[in-house]
């Protein structure tokens, strides 16, 4: 008999979680106006809200906590930490900060100014959020194939390359400060983007001379599905593949909630000094000294540890199966999902979940409601709410997709939960035709609203 596929790691330490009741839990989401955010973790059985900061650490991370140099200055920490960036992404030059937009708020004040263009593929909310904030424009280039979510395609996040050159042809240079490749890219599905593409848009980028900084929150996913799908890579590593996707790039932003598999953590890799010069003394405004930047010293440690777990094959194939797992459940049900799999989640595609309710309801949110009521399960929304209001017309953004999110924890949950969470979904896919009505909102803040918003049943 062909041996099954199993996980590659077995569990010291568990922590309880409680099923509750479908009354309490319409109670609990009236409550919070039906911001799922707004929930405690105790009124919630299985927490897929996000993959950020959720992630299980390892025996040699939490090793490394006791190790921690806690020195203002020059600590070991700090220096164990920018040894191993160097030697997972090649970046000569690092500077910490306490979460990836952090690290994005310290790069775009040394580069992007009002006025500005930032290219990228689908640039993820805080991403466009710091840009929208310096009243400049992040501009989508991302391949139309990643719209259709029936559509398979290996790589989805791809930048699409002409959108990309006619950005940079009918613009001046001096209003481009940067191009940003997120890998994967989060908006559009946990979705990957080659190693071709990459190449292909370095290229374009060097003969307009305009850096690429890669939005890296996943990179280590990003190098799995090269791996697995790219032509000529099946024999590659995945650290070697890692400094490839790098070598395209003038650096490199990171929230290491997620492929550095820690609770908190940023940094920023450069290519060059004299942007990092520039870059460090916002790093020592907003986050804190060059050597730690809103980081302890022993949070630094389960950093670097977790850049070598987290670019582990065998760690990333039991990750990328586990979310595939899910996926599969959801797709032989005939629930809508976004295909192939992502990364990181399965994107629910809302739009041909509930085709009853018009975009001005928040089919999304709807649909993530929805889900919390049946099973006690969180989701989030990545769509209409998510997309704030239009910065210069006020006007609510529609996006192409409207997406329910389920992102997995990393090291966290079993496929029994898996199991649990397919049956809560396909229930709810089960009596979809009853789901008339969406929502309206009754509170918002002016950006990144979806963390706040309140909203009433219509
Ligand atoms: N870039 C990407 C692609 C992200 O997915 C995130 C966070 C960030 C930047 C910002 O990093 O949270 O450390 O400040 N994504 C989380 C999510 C919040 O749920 O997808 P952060």
């Amino acid at each position: 008999m062909k041996l099954p596929f199993a996980e590659s790691y077995r569990i010291k330490m568990v922590e309880s979680i409680r099923r509750t009741t479908r009354e309490e839990r319409e109670k609990w989401i009236a409550d919070v106006k039906y911001n799922l955010f707004s929930l405690r973790t105790s009124q919630v059985f299985i927490d897929l809200l996000t993959d950020s900061g959720t992630g299980a650490m390892s025996d040699r991370q939490w090793s490394e906590m006791m190790l921690g140099d806690e020195g203002y200055a020059g600590s070991s920490s700090y220096y164990k930490l920018k040894d191993t960036i160097k030697e997972i992404t090649g970046f000569d030059y690092f500077l910490p900060t306490h979460q990836g937009r952090a690290a994005e708020n310290v790069l775009f004040s040394a580069l992007v100014k009002e006025g500005d263009i930032v290219p990228g593929n689908s640039h993820f909310d805080t991403t466009k959020a710091h840009i929208e904030f310096r009243k400049a424009h992040a501009v989508d280039c991302t391949i139309d194939e990643a719209f259709d979510t029936t559509l398979d395609h290996p790589f989805k996040g791809n930048v699409d390359v002409e959108k990309l050159e006619n950005v940079l042809e009918n613009n001046s240079k001096e209003k481009i400060p940067l191009i940003i490749i997120t890998i994967t890219c989060n908006s559009s599905g946990g979705q990957p983007v080659s190693l071709k593409n990459m190449r292909e848009v370095s290229a374009i980028a060097k003969k307009y001379d305009i850096p690429v900084y890669c939005d890296s929150a996943r990179f280590a996913e990003n190098a799995y599905f090269i791996k697995i799908r790219e032509e000529g890579y099946s024999d590659v590593s995945i650290r070697d593949i890692v400094k490839e996707m790098f070598s395209y790039a003038d650096g490199m932003t990171m929230s290491s909630k997620k492929d550095a598999i820690v609770n908190m953590g940023g940094f920023i890799g450069f290519k060059y000094k004299e942007i990092f010069d520039k870059a460090s003394v916002y790093n020592i405004l907003f986050e804190g000294f060059i050597t730690y930047g809103g980081m302890s010293g022993r949070d630094m440690n389960a950093v670097a540890q977790g850049l070598f777990d987290g670019t582990e094959f065998d760690y990333l194939e039991t990750r990328i199966n586990q979310v595939a797992y899910l996926g599969q459940l959801l797709k032989d049900a005939g629930v809508p999902v976004q295909y192939p799999f992502g990364g990181h989640a399965i994107f629910v595609d809302a739009k041909r979940f509930l085709p009853n309710i018009p975009k001005e309801e928040f089919i999304a949110q709807t649909l993530a409601v929805e889900l919390y009521i049946e099973g006690g399960v969180r989701g989030v929304e990545i769509g209409s709410i998510m997309a704030d209001r239009d910065f210069e017309t006020g006007l609510n953004r529609y996006p192409d997709l409207e997406l329910m999110r389920l992102a997995i924890p990393r090291r966290v949950y079993t496929n029994d939960h898996m199991n649990y969470v397919a049956a809560s979904l396909i229930n709810v896919f089960d009596r979809r035709k009853t789901i008339t009505k969406g929502f309206r909102i009754t509170k918002e803040a002016p950006i990144l609203r979806h963390f706040t918003v309140e909203l009433e049943r219509i």
